[in-house]
C-alpha cells in the first residue's frame, strides 16, 4: 500500500512533466521531493538523510554545500552577472576557464566553445564534425557512428545518437546520417568460448565493417563515452579504443570522446579517454565542469579541426552557432573555481587512492545470487542483477533494478538502476568510510530484493 501522498508531491505531479519518470506511476507512488544538500548528503522534505550515491546525475562531484562555489557565483552574480561571446565580445571567466580545460585535456586541445548542457555539446559536436568536412571540401562525409547502449543526450541528433530504444520510440528518431556499432560489453556480448581480446577484435572489426558498408568517404566521426554512463557503465575491455582508434585514424575519421560524464577524475584521471588510453580529436564537458552548481558545456577541438572552421567561418564571414547562454561568466566562474578546488584535492589522486575500496565493496557482491556482473573503474561502478547470474536478463528487464533502487532509498541510499544495474558514482569527494557506510545496507536490500523478486516470479 502506499502512503498518502503529500501536499508537495500532489502539486509536484500536477505542475510538471517529470523527465525519465513514469507519469502515470508516479501520480499514484509520489515522487521524492529533496529539500537541500550538504556533502555527500541530501535531505528529503521531512528532513530525512540520504546518500547521493549518483551525485544527482553523475554532477556534484565536489558534493552539495560547497561554500566556495556558492560564492564563486555570488561573486560573479554581483561583477557580471550575464554576458555573452557573440560578435566579437568575450570575458575573463569564460578565457580562463578555456585556459584550464586546454591543460588537462587529451589531445592538445585549441579552442574551447560553450553551451549549457550536454545534449547541446554533442549537437555541436555534429555540427563542428559537417561544417569542417565542408571546409575542406567533402561534403559526402557527414554521417556519424556512435553505439548501440551508448548514451549523448536528447535534443534530436544527441537522441539520434543515444543508443537506447526509449530515446527513439514515437520521437520519430533517429534522424539519417546517425548509425550505430556494438557495445563493447564483454560480459552480454561474449560469444560462447570467446576470449575477451576475441571480443574487442570482433566488436572492433564490426565498426571498420559499417565504415566499409558505408563508404569511409561518407563517415565523419566516431562519438563514445569512454565508459558508457546511461548504458548501464560499461567499461570497454583492454585494447578497445585502440582498436577503436586505429581504424578511425586510418579512414580519416574524427572521434568525439562525449566525456559529459568521465570528465574532471571520475576514472582517476582528468578524462576517462586518459584512463582508456584513448586520444580523441574533441572532448564534449559537462556536469562536473561546474560540479553540477550551474548547467555548463564545453566542446574541445585540436588544431586541426580549429584551423578549417575558423578558417572557413572567416571565408563566410561569421561563424553562424552560438548559445545565448554559451559561457555565461556565472557558469564560467563556478567551473574557475571547481577546477581550483579539484587540483587543490588533487582530484584524480584521491579517486585513484578510493578507487580500489570502492571496487571492492562491488566485487564483494558479486557472491550474491542475485549479482550477475560488478563493473568499476574510479568512483564509478555497478553491480548487475540477473536471474542465476545469466547476462540474458529478466524476461521483464528493469523490474527487479527498479524494486533494488527502491529498497535501497528505504535504507537511505539514493542510487540509480540502469535497467537492472544499480548505479553508484558518489560525489568524489567520498571518504573510505562513507564508502563503508554506502555499501553497508546494500546486502540487506539485495535480500529482500530477492525475496519479493521470487514471490513476484522474477526468478523463473
Ligand atoms: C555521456 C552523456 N552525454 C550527454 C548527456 C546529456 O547531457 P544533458 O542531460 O546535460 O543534456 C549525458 C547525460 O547524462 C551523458 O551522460
Amino acid at each position: 500500500m502506499n502512503q498518502p501522498l503529500s501536499n508537495s508531491q500532489i502539486r509536484a505531479t500536477e505542475a510538471l512533466l517529470h523527465p525519465y519518470a513514469n507519469p502515470v506511476t508516479i501520480r499514484d507512488a509520489g515522487v521524492q521531493i529533496i529539500e537541500r544538500g550538504e556533502g555527500i548528503h541530501v535531505y528529503d522534505d521531512a528532513g530525512r538523510p540520504y546518500i547521493e550515491a549518483m551525485s544527482g546525475l553523475w554532477c556534484a562531484g565536489l558534493g552539495f554545500g560547497n561554500a566556495e562555489l556558492v560564492e564563486a557565483a555570488r561573486e560573479q552574480m554581483g561583477k557580471l552577472p550575464y554576458y555573452h561571446l557573440f560578435g566579437g565580445k568575450s570575458h575573463e571567466p569564460a578565457t580562463e576557464l578555456a585556459e584550464k580545460i586546454k591543460e588537462i585535456a587529451p589531445g592538445q586541445m585549441a579552442r574551447v566553445f560553450y553551451q549549457s548542457s550536454g545534449s547541446e555539446a554533442n549537437e555541436t559536436q555534429v555540427k563542428l564534425a559537417w561544417y569542417y568536412n565542408n571546409a575542406l571540401g567533402r561534403p559526402e562525409k557527414k554521417k556519424i557512428i556512435s553505439r548501440q547502449r551508448g548514451y549523448h543526450g536528447v535534443t534530436i541528433v544527441s537522441a539520434s545518437m543515444t543508443g537506447l530504444p526509449y530515446n527513439h520510440r514515437d520521437f520519430d528518431l533517429p534522424v539519417d546520417r546517425i548509425l550505430h556499432t556494438s557495445t563493447p560489453h564483454f560480459w552480454k556480448g561474449a560469444r560462447p568460448g570467446e576470449s575477451e581480446a576475441e571480443f574487442t577484435a570482433r566488436i572492433a572489426q564490426d565498426l571498420e565493417d559499417l565504415i566499409l558498408a558505408e563508404g569511409p568517404d561518407t563517415v565523419a566521426a566516431f562519438i563514445a563515452e569512454p565508459v558508457m554512463g546511461a548504458g548501464g557503465c560499461v567499461v570497454p575491455p583492454a585494447g578497445y579504443f585502440e582498436a577503436i582508434s586505429d581504424i578511425c585514424t586510418r579512414h580519416d575519421i574524427l572521434m568525439i570522446a562525449d566525456e559529459v560524464i568521465c570528465g574532471f577524475g571520475r576514472t582517476g584521471e582528468w578524462f576517462g579517454s586518459q584512463s582508456l588510453n584513448w586520444t580523441p580529436t574533441s572532448l564534449s564537458m559537462a556536469k562536473q565542469l561546474t560540479s553540477g552548481y550551474f548547467p555548463l558545456s564545453a566542446v574541445a577541438i585540436n588544431r586541426d579541426m580549429a584551423e578549417a572552421i575558423e578558417g572557413n567561418a572567416g571565408k563566410i564571414g561569421t561563424f553562424g552557432h552560438g548559445f545565448t547562454y554559451g559561457g555565461h561568466p556565472v557558469g564560467c566562474a563556478v567551473g574557475v573555481k571547481a577546477l581550483e578546488i579539484y587540483h587543490r584535492l588533487d582530484i584524480t589522486a584521491h579517486v585513484k587512492s578510493i578507487a580500489p575500496h570502492f571496487a571492492a565493496h562491488l566485487d564483494r557482491l558479486s557472491g550474491h545470487p542475485l549479482v550477475g556482473e560488478t563493473r568499476h573503474i574510479g568512483a564509478v561502478g555497478t553491480f548487475e542483477l540477473a536471474p542465476g547470474k545469466s547476462p540474458g536478463g529478466f524476461a521483464t528487464p528493469g523490474k527487479v533494478g527498479a524494486q533494488m533502487c527502491a529498497e535501497l532509498t528505504r535504507r537511505g541510499v539514493i542510487c540509480r538502476n540502469i535497467v537492472d544495474s544499480l548505479i553508484f558514482c558518489p560525489p568524489m569527494i567520498i571518504t573510505r568510510e562513507e564508502i563503508d557506510e554506502m555499501f553497508a545496507p546494500v546486502e540487506d536490500a539485495l535480500n529482500a530484493t530477492m525475496a519479493w523478486a521470487k514471490a513476484e516470479g522474477h526468478l523463473g
